[in-house]
């Protein structure tokens, strides 16, 4: 969702703020802007759509000449996208401008007050009545102006301040919602500082923040001097190009095998799993546990399903999924008996953000799953565990999914060998099969060649059918995920055996169904399922291994999947489904980084 960077220091601001506003593209935004002093006075530019519309708008723009800048990728919730409703905004006066992210919930209260007062509003935004009531506190002092603001402010948000009075520094605010700051810079993603700065500081929910070229002074909200470590980037500047790749999604797809390996691999050694995030975790505690809860959303809500067949059938532990948007529209039984577990590639998703807070107030310990270093919900469970894909930049995920996968089935392990539902031996034999995984994801990349001529069988579809039972129905609710998000064609995905209790009735001549079948103990029975499809004009096609015959033979197109130990089988079928997707909307001719309507991080509710 939206992206803020700010700049200030002996460079011109703007290529600055467009650099860091191309590296926060992949968020998701509908319109960008930026706000630059120079000569005392602060100019605004602000375009919609794409960041290349705002590029051309400030080239040679001799106006936009200062070194000091904010910028902004807005992906609207409060007005349309437009113009007049991008940020920056600037004050009446022309001597104040702010980005913001995050949502103002009483901005229709302050808006009123300051309306009564006379002060102009020109967007339907909640971020403007944000830099109106700075402006009205405004008496010299920006930094007082600011917490006075902020004083008043219920919600969540991130601002970057630029003051006309103080035209070498910029200023910054937090809720809710993330904040870097190092001298000189400022921004809400740490992907647009890199290469810019070598560390940067996650500033704290209430802390305002100075910045120069070469000092960053941070505050609390009653503007007492508060130190925050600085820690060196986790992203490199070179992770954030496509490589050889025509698309960050293929090269993060391609990335697959060499994630697992950081991630999960690495934790293993001489039979044994290393998890010090959690050594705690022992025998009593977890024969103790009356069971997991497991709340995410989206792919990562994949993940969970996952992970409850793998605590249930390893560890023997019950475990609940619900997606995180449920789980705050019920009341549900969480208790400090309960080991709640959120799965999180951005660390910021606010759904997932307000699950973990609710359990963590029922007395749950909380456990998260997050792939971003110094996010929200990184920092706020009890316990965390860094998936290691590095930065994600298409919006779609992939790497980060398999990352998430990995980890939730390496805890089942662990979990299982600790409580004693599998002995030293049965865990030696798990941890052989699960070392395989990189060398499988591996062996299906090749097929991507079989994915773009089963694309050009998919490509005209209007709705496609995903089939799969236990772990294969998970791995299809993510396949058909995929598709949905980035090629735009309709997909549906049915436990096997539901799909006769009514939507059989959907399948016609040449409708499209793809078959997961990756476990061989559920082949006769996916057969059977793809039997009665096919006999009412349904195209097959089938996930499977070279051993599934009975499958290949009845299927129009088979794409074969390495051989693999079953509980982990599903790791290459959702390669397959990725790379699928991934040619389907490129036949289609669709951006399959930038899929519409959809944001890479989604931080409201
Ligand atoms: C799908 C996708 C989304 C995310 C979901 C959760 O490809 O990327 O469904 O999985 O928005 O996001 P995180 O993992 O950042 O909480």
């Amino acid at each position: 969702m939206c992206g803020i960077i700010g700049y200030t220091g002996v460079k011109k601001a703007l290529p600055v703020l467009l650099d860091g506003l191309a590296k926060m593209e992949y968020r998701g935004y509908d319109s960008a802007g930026v706000a630059v002093i120079h000569n005392g006075e602060i100019e605004v530019r602000k375009a919609k759509g794409r960041l290349a519309e705002l590029c051309k708008l400030t080239e040679g723009d001799a106006l936009l000449d200062g070194n000091c800048g904010i910028g902004h990728t807005r992906w609207a919730t409060h007005g349309q996208p437009s113009v007049e409703n991008a940020h920056p905004h600037l004050s009446p006066d022309g001597r104040i401008a702010l980005v913001h992210n995050g949502i103002i919930e009483n901005f229709a209260e302050i808006k009123n007050e300051l309306l009564q007062k006379g002060y102009p509003f020109r967007s339907q935004t909640d971020t403007e009545a944000a830099l109106l009531l700075i402006c009205s506190h405004y008496a010299g002092d920006p930094l007082d102006a600011i917490a006075a603001s902020c004083a008043e402010i219920k919600g969540s948000y991130a601002f970057a301040i630029i003051f006309a009075d103080f035209p070498d520094r910029l200023y910054v605010a937090r809720w809710d919602s993330p904040l870097l700051v190092s001298p000189g810079y400022a921004a809400s993603d740490a992907i647009a500082l890199a290469g810019k700065c070598e560390d940067a500081a996650f500033i704290k929910n209430g802390d305002i923040a100075e910045i120069t070229s070469d000092s960053v002074t941070i505050y609390d909200r009653a503007l007492h001097k508060v130190d925050r470590p600085f820690l060196p980037l986790a992203v490199r500047a070179e992770q954030v190009g496509k490589g050889n790749y025509s698309s960050f999604m293929e090269k993060e797809i391609s990335e697959q095998p060499a994630v697992f390996t950081e991630t999960v691999v690495k934790r293993i050694s001489d039979g044994n799993i290393s998890f010090p995030e959690i050594n705690n975790f022992d025998g009593v505690y977890l024969n103790n546990l009356r069971k997991i809860f497991i709340s995410a959303c989206g792919s990562a809500y994949h993940v969970g399903l996952c992970g409850k067949y793998y605590f249930e059938s390893v560890a023997k532990i019950p475990t609940e999924v619900e997606i995180a948007s449920e789980f705050r529209s019920r009341d549900v039984l969480v208790d400090k008996d309960t080991l709640f577990i959120v799965i999180s590639q951005s660390g910021e998703t606010a759904d997932t953000l307000a699950a973990l807070r609710i359990a963590k107030e029922k007395g749950a310990r909380t456990l998260a799953i997050v792939n971003v270093r110094g996010s929200t919900i990184s920092r706020e469970a009890d316990y965390v565990i860094f998936t290691e894909a590095g930065p994600e930049i298409a919006v779609a995920t992939t790497k980060a999914f398999t990352a998430q996968l990995g980890i939730i089935s390496l805890l089942s392990l662990y979990f299982g060998y600790t409580k004693g539902t599998i002995d030293q031996s049965g865990l030696r034999s798990l941890l052989h099969e699960i070392t395989a995984v990189p060398a499988e994801i591996e062996s299906a990349l090749p097929e991507l060649e079989h994915s773009k001529k089963t694309a050009e069988s998919l490509k005209d579809a209007h709705d496609v059918f995903f089939l799969g039972r236990g772990l294969d129905w998970y791995a299809a609710l993510e396949g058909s995920l995929k598709l949905k998000e980035i090629s735009y064609i309709h997909s549906e995905t049915y436990a096997a055996g539901e799909l006769k209790h009514g939507s059989i009735a959907l399948i016609e001549q040449g409708t499209p169904v793809i078959v997961v079948a990756t476990q061989p103990s559920l082949y006769d029975k996916m057969a059977v399922a793809a039997a009665e499809v096919k006999c009412r004009g349904a195209q097959i096609i089938a996930i499977t291994a070279a051993e599934n015959e009975k499958l290949i033979n009845l299927a129009d197109d088979a794409m074969i999947i390495p051989e693999a130990y079953p509980l982990f089988a599903p790791f290459g079928a959702v390669v397959f489904m990725q790379m699928l997707a991934c040619e389907c909307a490129k036949l289609r001719g669709f951006d399959v980084d930038k899929p519409r309507n959809l944001a890479k991080s989604v931080t409201v509710e």
